[in-house]
């Protein structure tokens, strides 16, 4: 979709469908006002029907039948004022552009920006609801004819100023969103397609495009480095392990960067400790924290944020065979920690722990992974949020705080000492899985083991990474969890 910017009176403007927001219990609005007017009182009585009423996720379209240049209007719910905040301002959004797709009109015209006064944070929350309302993976579809698509959105702004602040915040919103729908694609990929190779040559191919230094780690160099953790999942499968490296520098030369890792699983079958058939095909997402981080790196380059930054993407198809690990078997991690394994279907930790370890070598300011890492983490917060754990408070405050602006909210689970306990091996340092209670605390325990003295955070988004149900601005499927958020918390310390 593409977003351009009008300066005009929208009473003059014509367009088959200029879209208001509405506000729930409360006296019109400016915006409001005027149009009512034009369309000689009929309008008001119209956004109060109980079916409407300004409420969250409701709308209500009319026909201006010849009182104004616009065909239509499309009045959208924003809820109550008091309970306003961006997130409700994407979903608004979202729910303009299912309406507009769901009614075949491919062009609209929005004001949904006013609704919000100036405030950057706002002006961005429409262009991305928008944004990220119309995604869709429609790459396998080789019928595509009846599908309908909203292709032009107008801002419409009331002066040169407005458009010039309206102007910087979208562009800044296209940079986001291209880079969520980067992810998205990736992860809507099946794993027939998306192997370790295919996520390499990716991000060659995206850091190619946006001046970001990227090298791909093949099995050979992986042995030299002692990732023998990394290397025993690759085993059971026919598809080579990759290793991705990008760098991004957009600080000062010698700044440390920061530095975020993604597990990169690009079909997670359990292994020799195989899944339950119901549902596998969704383990084809497994790679979402991999995808984060590729879009993650898109966008602060294209943002030009002004700090360096790392992507480290260890990446591996676990799958059972011949050569596969096995429970039992112990292996040696690249920090020389040994592990037990006693469930090959616990296998994101053992790429993640190599490339944790790994990360240290950049001195980082602070380390950061994400992973589709638990199914324990799903049980805990469902998809309302992403699970946070740490060893830095500042860290976690921070992400937090990004976590409320982006609408990507996490939550914190504690990684105290005595949870240490459940990952204990009889035979060797660590056992990859701990037993059935606290399964995502466990695993953060696990990985705190690998990253020393470095600021540390851990996001699981097991719970996050698919929408199953589709709400207004995530539609089913993929949502790019990750990026939103990755790219709030950068900017918040730049
Ligand atoms: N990729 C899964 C976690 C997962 C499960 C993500 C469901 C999304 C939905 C991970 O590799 C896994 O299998 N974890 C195991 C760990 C256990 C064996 C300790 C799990 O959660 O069951
Ligand atoms: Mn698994
Ligand atoms: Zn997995």
């Amino acid at each position: 979709m593409h977003i351009s910017l009008v300066v005009g009176d929208y009473l003059k403007h014509l367009c088959p469908v200029l879209v208001a927001g509405c506000f729930e219990e409360e006296g019109e609005p400016e915006w409001i006002s005027r149009l009512d007017r034009a369309m000689e009182g009929r309008l008001l009585p119209l956004c109060r029907q109980q079916d409407f009423a300004g409420k969250l996720d409701t709308t209500k379209m009319v026909h201006t039948l010849g009182r104004l240049p616009a065909e239509r209007i499309l009045l959208v719910g924003l809820g109550k004022r008091k309970d306003f905040t961006a997130e409700r301002l994407r979903r608004a959004s979202g729910t303009m552009v299912q309406v507009l797709k769901k009614s075949r009109i491919e062009r609209g015209s929005c004001l949904l920006h006013l609704a919000a006064g100036d405030a950057p944070a706002m002006i961005r929350a429409v262009a991305e609801g928008t944004l990220l309302g119309s995604y869709e993976f429609s790459h396998y579809k080789t019928d595509a004819g009846e599908e309908s698509a909203v292709t032009e959105l107008t801002f419409l702004c009331p002066d040169k100023k407005g458009r010039t602040n309206v102007e910087s915040y979208v562009a800044e919103a296209v940079c986001v969103c291209d880079a969520v729908s980067f992810a998205r694609d990736l992860v809507s990929q099946p794993g027939n397609v998306a192997t370790p190779d295919y996520l390499a040559e990716k991000g060659l191919e995206m850091a190619a495009g946006f001046g970001i230094t990227c090298r791909v780690l093949e099995r050979d160099e992986l042995e030299r480095l002692g990732m023998k953790a990394l290397l025993a999942v690759s085993r059971g499968s026919h598809q080579p392990p990759r290793f991705i490296t990008l760098e991004y520098r957009g600080g000062e030369e010698k700044g440390r960067p920061i530095v975020l890792v993604g597990k990169g699983v690009t079909f997670d079958s359990g292994g020799i400790s195989l899944k339950p058939r119901g549902g596998m095909e969704r383990m084809k997402d497994d790679m979402a924290g991999a995808a984060a981080v590729l879009g993650t790196l898109q966008a602060a380059a294209a943002l030009r944020l002004p700090l360096n930054l790392v992507g480290l993407v260890p990446a591996a198809e676990n799958l059972p065979g011949g050569a596969a690990y096995k429970p039992g078997d112990v292996v040696k991690a690249m920090s020389g920690k040994t592990i037990e394994i006693v469930n090959t279907d616990a296998e994101g930790r053992l790429l993640l722990c190599d490339a944790l370890h790994y990360a240290q070598r950049y001195h980082p300011a602070a380390l950061i992974d994400v992973a589709t890492l638990t199914g324990a983490c799903v049980v805990a917060l469902g998809n309302g949020a992403t699970g946070l754990m740490g060893n830095n408070s500042g860290l976690k405050r921070a992400l937090t705080m990004a976590g409320e602006a982006s609408g990507e909210r996490v939550w914190e689970l504690p990684l105290w000492e005595e949870y240490g306990d459940l990952v204990k091996s009889d035979i060797a340092d660590l056992k990859n899985a701990g037993g059935p209670t606290a399964g995502t605390i466990s695993a953060g325990w696990f990985l705190q083991q690998f990253v020393g003295k470095t600021r540390w955070a851990h996001l699981d988004i097991a719970g996050t990474a698919w929408e199953e149900k589709g709400q207004p601005h995530i539609p089913k499927g993929a949502t790019g969890v990750g990026v939103r958020l990755l790219i709030e918390y950068l900017r918040s310390i730049c």
